[in-house]
């Protein structure tokens, strides 16, 4: 179809107008990717060379992003077995990603706004604004909420691990202020898990309380991070318990980490999970991060490790799904033009893989993506900067064969 003179003006200003909003929210990204765990995100640019392009060349060449009216509903696609959900910056609440979420989610965590160095970036300071834009977002809009995460080891200010004269604890060898510094952080520790969980416990019932504790790599298997090397695994248990007194018996507590398929990393986790049980730690369940690629891990090893943690009487949820289009060791690039096999290949996985889920959905409470479209992930900065393809939609938020794996596979060719 060639655009006449009118259609020409309403697709220039359909662009002007997402180019504006998508701009606006590039600053605010800006500010909120602090980190080196932060997403990288080239939408921007990508739409500003698109139009470019298309003042000079055709305009049925220029994909426009837009929030698919005529497709299914992926939330209600899986009404039936668990809610489905996806990460998000406060600045995605508004314009047409806030669109595509409505349409698509009932379930939705912050990408980095509830982190430890976001939400409580000193001693004395909290920053709510952003983490309070979702849960408004959420309550509006009726959508579940999880809180990821009130410990992790990266994404935390280091004032957690100083002690009073201003020294990194973990530089003390004298073993009297050693147990006095591990004190200090438990005490602080106590009391960032009880300001946090006390302000949303009636609007976020999902909590990750630890992130990452477990590296079979490690002594003992447990991650040699400051947290563990001035308290040792009393940390974990201290969290737990702060959030359980704070936020009683209706919220869900859960251990979250990556690679819980992955048998030296699962045995680790099951090991330190059944000891907290078994001293009444208040523990409900694991959360799985599944960031997966391609090809691998197996979709029955994800599986076998959530039958695991159930068997002990645990909940599982995905917690951060994507899959990469690379293996995990491959540095390559396709650039732009993604090959249709691999996005096909990727549609078959996700197939099998949500096959799977819904077969078990009796010990699975909800799936969350990390991510809702491919313009923001950041698979694109990691390992390396390159195009990745990691979810359901496109850059121009539209389904991707993938989505279609998910939703409805008699539509794939
Ligand atoms: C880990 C963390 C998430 C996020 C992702 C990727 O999985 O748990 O918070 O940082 O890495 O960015």
């Amino acid at each position: 179809m060639v655009c006449s003179i009118f259609f020409i003006i309403g697709c220039q200003s359909t662009e002007t107008l997402v180019r504006n909003t998508e701009n606006q929210n590039s600053e605010e990204e800006n500010e909120l990717n602090h980190s080196s765990e932060s997403n990288s995100n080239n939408t921007n640019d990508q739409v500003t060379e698109d139009a470019v392009e298309y003042e000079h060349d055709s305009i049925e060449e220029t994909p426009v992003p837009s929030v698919e009216e005529d497709i299914p509903s992926l939330a209600a696609a899986y009404a039936e077995y668990f809610p489905i959900g996806a990460a998000v910056e406060p600045f995605q609440t508004t314009g047409l990603k806030s669109e595509l979420l409505k349409k698509h989610v009932n379930y939705l965590v912050a990408e980095n706004v509830m982190k430890p160095d976001a939400i409580h970036p000193s001693e004395d300071k909290y920053n709510w604004e952003n983490t309070d834009k979702i849960v408004e977002f959420a309550k509006i809009n009726g959508m579940e909420l999880r809180f990821h995460t009130l410990v992790w080891h990266t994404q935390v200010g280091n004032w957690f691990f100083t002690d009073a004269e201003g020294k990194p604890m973990v530089d003390e060898t004298d073993p009297v202020k050693q147990e006095e510094n591990k004190k200090l952080l438990l005490d602080r520790l106590d009391s960032h898990v009880r300001t946090i969980v006390s302000r949303y416990k009636d609007d976020i019932k999902s909590w990750d309380v630890v992130n990452e504790v477990i590296e079979p790599g490690d002594p003992e298997g447990m991650r040699a991070s400051e947290w563990y090397k001035i308290a040792g695994p009393d940390f974990i248990e201290t969290a737990f318990r702060a959030a359980r007194e704070a936020g009683g018996p209706n919220i869900k507590l859960y251990i979250n980490d990556y690679g819980t398929d992955n048998p030296a990393k699962r045995d680790h986790l099951y090991k330190l999970v059944k000891e907290l049980m078994d001293k009444g730690v208040p523990i409900d369940g694991v959360g799985h991060q599944t960031h997966i690629d391609l090809y691998g891990p197996t979709v029955t090893s994800v599986i076998e490790s959530m039958q695991m943690f159930s068997d002990l009487g645990l909940d599982n949820l995905v917690t951060e799904l994507d899959m990469s289009i690379y293996a995990w060791d491959d540095h390559s690039d396709y650039g732009e033009e993604i090959p249709e096999e691999i996005l096909q290949k990727q549609a078959e996985r996700y197939h099998e893989l949500f096959e799977a889920f819904k077969e078990n959905k009796e010990i699975l409470s909800g799936v969350v993506f990390w991510g809702i479209a491919d313009d923001h992930t950041w698979l694109d900065s990691f390992p390396i900067e390159r195009t990745n393809a990691p979810l359901l939609f496109d850059k121009q938020l539209h389904a991707k064969p993938a989505f279609w794996g998910v939703v409805d596979p008699s539509k794939l060719p």
